[in-house]
């Protein structure tokens, strides 16, 4: 049994399913470059048949990203075969993920297909894809639901079609690790015999919390591939957390004894990119990457680190780099000074986005003493992902309402040289803004999801703020920080309606 765990990851395909989040092709290139810096071994960067969206990104990162096998997700039907190749040709290694469901319940209500055209529909799509790559991962869907025999037949019947990874999906999050581990074991004697050249992977979701825990138990059955999400998004309560797989890898050597190649110090930036670009703030008391990993808040706690950290500390907070050193700028900071702060967190922004950060850097600290490591990531962001080339911008902003008043927002905006003023009313200021730039952008769009993440705490805290809106079939992502929630509500939805209007 080979000694190396392949890291896969889908932060950008399954992650990416979970509601609200809407990244750009660009804003996913960004993210599959830092999971690159990380080391995954595979990268799955998305479903190229689902939208053309999704096949720009595949096809941009399987020419850009190098290091990673790239994949494409694909239902087991010729087109989107076909699709994923298309998208994925240009890659240096690419692989093919056919999935198709086994359980009961999906091939009834779901498939409408009985189990032997399931078995074949599966076959067919693994010989489809085995014409264009050899590196052909099959995934049978709800497999914990599905009766065990018709599992190991559907999947013994895809390696026989070509298939060099079969990965188990508990795609609903209901094995337990016991259970899960027999199951593994099952699935390793059953398909993958003595077949060297097969590999067993597991994909965990975390309805009942037990992604993680059912995911390394499947190692002890042979399992030689964990598939995972930063920060455990995606469907429902998400997947897997692929930075807790591998620090618990990494940590607990003496029970999992095999080897990973990911590089851990970049953990912390990663998960902070991640958050950042799709607006799911990390759970403060989150293992490895919440705030409150590396904080001791007891005085016996406090005492016991300050004398020896291992007391009560398992991880090195550097060893997923986090870094000790404190960065703090002013109003009198210049670009010189932004620049090198930037550099000392490995952040590196185009010159574009640079200037879109500086001048953001400068508005906050006009209003706030001190801008610390949290605030420049958060500023950094959004020079990453505030939309380059912007069609408008917002000039001044002014609010009143209170009580027995309405609510009613004034909102400066400038389009093409032109400066205008719309003047908008609403349940509180945040709806009256948006219904002022509304009036000037001149498109259907309805708000699905909308987001205040603080940043810092105290009252001159900064937040972050993001805005989902659908404009016909299409969802668009905004984003800005300010320290004032109608401000960078009033510059978030602007963000997402001029994506809106570029993508027409
Ligand atoms: O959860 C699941 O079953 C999946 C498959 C498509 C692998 O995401
Ligand atoms: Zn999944």
């Amino acid at each position: 049994m080979s000694d190396k765990l392949i890291i896969f990851d889908t932060t950008l395909r399954d992650g990416e399913q979970a509601p609200g989040i809407a990244l750009t092709p660009d804003e996913k290139l960004v993210i599959a470059h830092q999971l690159a810096r990380l080391r995954v071994d595979v990268l799955e960067a998305g479903f190229a048949a689902s939208s053309s969206g999704d096949f720009r990104a595949v096809s941009q990162i399987a020419a850009e990203v190098k290091g990673p096998v790239i994949a494409s997700l694909a239902r087991a039907h010729p087109d989107d075969i076909d699709q994923a190749w298309d998208a994925l040709r240009h890659a240096a290694r690419a692989r093919i993920h056919v999935f198709m469901s086994t359980s009961p319940i999906h091939m009834e209500r779901m498939l409408r297909m009985t189990p032997s055209e399931v078995l074949k529909a599966s076959v067919e799509g693994v010989r489809r894809a085995r014409r264009y790559t050899d590196d052909v991962e099959f995934s049978p869907q709800d497999a914990t639901r599905s009766d065990h025999q018709f599992l190991v037949d559907v999947c013994r019947a895809a390696v026989e079609a070509g298939a060099t990874t079969i990965n188990i999906p508990d795609t609903v999050g209901y094995a337990t690790p016991a259970e899960f581990t027999e199951l593994m074991k099952r699935i390793y004697a059953e398909v993958r015999g003595d077949r060297s050249d097969v590999t067993i992977s597991v994909h965990c979701h975390d309805d009942l919390g037990l992604a993680v825990a059912n995911s390394l138990s499947a190692i002890s059955a042979g399992a030689r591939q964990i598939e995972g999400a930063v920060n455990g998004i995606g469907e429902r309560a998400g997947n897997t957390s692929i930075e807790e797989i591998i620090m618990a890898i990494k940590t607990r050597q003496d029970i999992f004894g095999v080897e990973i190649g990911a590089d851990t110090t970049q953990i912390f930036d990663t998960s902070r990119l991640v958050s950042q670009l799709t607006g799911y703030p990390v759970q403060f008391n989150k293992a490895v990457v919440g705030r409150n990993a590396f904080a001791h808040e007891s005085g016996i706690h406090q005492h016991g680190v300050l004398r020896d950290r291992e007391t009560y500390e398992i991880m090195n907070a550097e060893s997923i780099g986090q870094r000790g050193a404190q960065i703090i700028l002013g109003k009198h900071s210049g670009r010189a000074g932004f620049a090198d702060a930037l550099a000392n967190l490995d952040l590196s922004l185009e010159e574009d986005e640079f200037n879109l950060a500086f001048e953001k850097f400068k508005a906050m600290a006009d209003r706030k003493l001190e801008i610390g490591e949290r605030e420049l990531r958060a500023i950094a962001a959004t020079g990453l992902s505030q939309s380059s080339g912007a069609e408008v911008t917002i000039a001044g902003i002014s609010v009143s309402g209170g009580h027995d008043t309405t609510p009613t927002a004034v909102v400066t905006l400038e389009k093409g040289g032109v400066t205008s003023e719309y003047t908008g009313y609403g349940d509180g200021m945040v709806h009256a803004a948006f219904s002022a730039i509304k009036q000037c952008f001149g498109i259907e769009a309805r708000l699905v999801d909308y987001r205040v993440v603080p940043v810092t705490s105290g009252a001159d805290a900064m937040a972050e703020v993001n805005v989902v809106v659908r404009v016909v079939d299409n969802t668009y992502s905004g984003k800005a920080v300010s320290t004032d929630v109608v401000e960078g509500s009033a510059e978030a939805f602007v963000d997402a309606l001029n994506r809106a209007v570029g993508a027409k």
